[in-house]
């Protein structure tokens, strides 16, 4: 069927057809590499019919994928089988199809739509396309007639997630493949082994998970928290999920990963280790010392391991991990020192390469390609066919690259999605900073010092979901939407179509998609921040209120009268100057009406502007790591979340008029200190106490000024997680910091800020 040129516009349609403005008129994420809007539309049935050859599974395949996730969002109603003549959906599998790896065509015409593809992924990236304008609102009952064709900037789109860390059911891992394959990413590099768990069945070694897929939590029996945590996935699960995965044209890439990050192994098989005592299976976050021996007996192991998992995950990649393995334990063992002479080498560095390379040449006389994180490169032994996934910045990507090896981009802090998405009061739980939506969408793969001969080693880009503080699929789901939208489009389009403000207008209908699939997606990129001055509000007791979005995207709109803002209320327009006390509830709204994001709200009166939750009491000078952390027990909740930094426990108000200020009550909360900061533990600053558990010291100014109030905590075994402290204060005028130090023994719990108040007198 020919293209019919578009005719009533004709003009207004060579105008447009290269630009923005047509591909924006589609809320098509990750945008399309060519759209051409034809005159006409197809008109959905009741039920429309959807099409293959019978021969053809792939095209089955894709057309499944279709069904079910128009089905997930209640969508329009399509219907597999050969179906009566008449218009319908069709899936092609077509050599003549454009050649590119992956490439798809979409026809719309009156009487047909056609997907066609030469590869399985590409019919089902096409289907994502058409599940997309199908959903473009909320009830579609027609397609504009259209040429689309289409295929992806990079190869490797993928996203990385830790099931050691905190687990996640088979069921939920399906569903964020489904999100990915509607995405149009194909990599979900699967992280299955840490210091926290092993949890991948390997037949041969079953105290691998017996021992090794359990750790047992500070507390564990008490106070809500199970006297165990873990689990693993079983063979047969795996393979549902390797199954479910390549019917949406995703490859599971596991990682298992060595030689550090080792100690649930060890836990399971002690003469994995070098020191030959068994750990328990970490309960701390961060760098455990413990590696894997260097000896025969455990690359017999190991081999065996790979064997298993080779034949569980056809992936041409197997990740092997090599992050983070710090050498004290290689450094002390006289047998590991006794075999890197015998192998000539002279460092650890150089030993963990030749580790690394001997794992490269079995997966690769097994037809298979290693692919571990960027300090593969240190020991200068890399096998030439290794990839690097380069995460510590981009100076891995680029040494690679140099050197002639292929690349994943998944840097931090930008592709971690374990950083929070905002800095709302609200965020869930996560690293600090803050990665919001539009640096994602702004970053750019292809490091720009690299020539022509390096970029093709450039495979592509992934994002990163580390579990430490996402205890459940919500969290999880909220630390991935909407960013997986901006990496989608980052992985799949063109660097020339990345847009911001053309983006925008096509997330509304994705953030519509999300909602309804029952994804439990962020919305710190819309919600509204109402903010004040509050020394000037206190002072004069008028608040000068400023609000505004993060993205940027969508109408502001507010209520003063403690109704919920809706599509016609009142427009934001300039800072509101409005007399205490005041309520303002504010929310963002796309061009629709459609609300962005759940509504915020904030009451100013003197009371709430002497109020601060700890996430807004800056750390004190001297460190500037933190953490957003829940107490385990509201593992199921998402709230409440301390900001806290772990390495000094000590906090500063913001200067605050504290005229009339009589007393102080502090929320704490004692949290668990289970963190390996490995060489970095010496930074972690303990300070004299006077009482046995320490105290929550409130200084004047500075941290070293007048002590205000010393404030007992009380004891950890007999008293709730959460407590009120509270004070007296002296009279103290204008506008004043406080320092809030706790000085609890640093072996012992760690202790955050709820909610500071400052309470004026009668
Ligand atoms: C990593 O974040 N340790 C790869």
């Amino acid at each position: 069927m020919p293209h019919r040129p578009c005719s009533l516009l004709a003009v207004l349609c060579l105008v447009l057809l290269p630009l923005a403005g047509v591909a924006a008129s589609l809320p098509l994420i990750p945008r399309p590499a060519r759209v051409d809007l034809h005159e006409g539309r197809f008109v959905l049935a009741r039920v429309t019919p959807l099409r293959s050859a019978g021969d053809d599974a792939a095209a089955r395949a894709a057309a499944q994928f279709l069904r079910d996730a128009l089905e997930a969002v209640d969508g329009p109603r399509v219907q597999l089988g050969p179906g009566r003549a008449g218009p319908a959906i069709e899936f092609v599998s077509d050599p003549a199809a454009p050649a590119a790896a992956e490439a798809y065509t979409l026809d719309i015409d009156a009487q047909r739509v056609r997907i066609a593809a030469r590869e399985p992924a590409g019919l089902v990236h096409g289907a994502a396309t058409l599940f997309q304008l199908l959903t473009r609102s909320a009830q579609v009952t027609d397609l504009p007639a259209l040429h689309i064709e289409d295929a992806p900037r990079f190869a490797w789109r993928g996203l990385m997630l830790d099931s050691v860390r905190h687990m996640q059911s088979p069921d939920e891992i399906r569903a964020l493949i489904d999100q990915m394959a509607l995405a149009k990413l194909n990599v979900l590099h699967w992280h299955l082994s840490d210091d926290q768990g092993w949890r991948v069945e390997i037949k041969r070694h079953p105290e691998l998970t017996r021992i090794g897929a359990w750790r047992t939590p500070p507390g564990a029996g008490r106070d809500g928290e199970p006297s165990r945590y873990g689990g693993w996935y079983t063979q047969e699960q795996i393979r549902a999920l390797v199954a479910h995965a390549a019917a949406r044209g995703i490859t599971i890439v596991p990682e298992i990963d060595m030689p550090g990050h080792a100690q649930a192994a060890v836990a399971a098989y002690p003469e994995l280790g070098v020191t030959g005592t068994r750990p328990a299976v970490s309960v701390d976050w961060g760098v455990n010392p413990w590696l894997f021996n260097v000896d025969e007996a455990t690359f017999g192991f190991i081999e065996g391991v790979l064997d298993e998992l080779m034949a569980l995950f056809p992936s041409r990649y197997i990740h092997v991990g090599g992050d983070e393995a710090i050498k004290d334990q290689w450094q002390a063992a006289p047998a590991v020192q006794a075999r890197m002479r015998e192998l000539g080498l002279t460092s650890e560095n150089a030993l963990q390469g030749w580790f690394i390379g001997r794992l490269g040449r079995y997966l690769d006389a097994h037809g298979r390609k290693l692919i571990g994180w960027d300090e593969i490169l240190e020991g200068d032994n890399l096998p030439a066919g290794a990839t690097v996934m380069s995460w510590r910045g981009s100076d891995g990507a680029i040494k690679a690259a140099l050197t002639g090896h292929d690349v994943v981009m998944a840097p931090a802090p930008t592709l971690y999605f374990d950083h929070v998405q905002s800095a709302l009061d609200d965020e869930y739980s996560g690293r600090l900073g803050v990665e919001a939506l539009r640096g994602i969408y702004a970053f750019e793969p292809v490091p720009g010092v690299l020539g022509a001969a390096q970029v093709r080693h450039v495979l592509g880009v992934q994002a990163n979901v580390w579990t430490e503080h996402l205890p459940s699929h919500a969290h999880v789901e909220h630390a991935v939407f909407p960013r997986l939208a901006a990496l989608a489009e980052v992985a799949w389009s063109s660097a020339a179509a990345r847009d911001w403000a053309d983006f925008a207008t096509r997330l509304p209908a994705q953030l519509a998609r999300y909602r309804r699939a029952g994804v439990h997606v962020a919305d710190g990129a819309f919600a509204v921040a109402i903010d004040t001055d509050r020394n000037l509000a206190l002072a004069t007791g008028r608040a000068t209120v400023r609000l505004s979005n993060q993205s940027g995207v969508g109408t502001l709109r507010y209520t003063l009268d403690g109704s919920e803002p809706r599509a016609d209320s009142l427009p934001y327009l300039a800072p509101l100057v409005l007399s205490l006390p005041a309520h303002v509830r504010a929310n963002a709204f796309a061009a629709d009406g459609v609300a962005l994001a759940a509504p915020r709200e904030r009451r100013l009166d003197r009371q709430s502007l002497l109020s601060l939750p700890g996430s807004a009491l800056p750390n004190c000078p001297g460190s500037d790591f933190r953490l957003r952390v829940q107490p385990t027990p509201d593992a199921t909740s998402t709230q409440p979340v301390y900001a806290v930094n772990v390495f000094d426990t000590c906090q500063q108000l913001p200067p605050t008029r504290l005229d009339g200020v009589t007393a102080i009550r502090v929320e704490a909360a004692r949290l668990e200190r289970k963190y390996a900061l490995a060489h970095e533990q010496r930074l972690v600053v303990s300070r004299a106490h006077a009482t046995p558990f320490g105290e929550l010291e409130i200084h004047a100014d500075r941290c070293d000024g007048t002590l205000l109030a010393s404030l007992p905590l009380p004891d950890p075994a007999h008293s709730p997680r959460r407590f009120p402290l509270t004070s007296a204060l002296p009279a103290l005028s204008g506008e004043r910091s406080l320092c809030f130090i706790y000085t609890a023994p640093i072996d012992g719990p760690l202790y955050g800020i709820g909610r500071v108040d400052l309470v004026p007198g009668p």
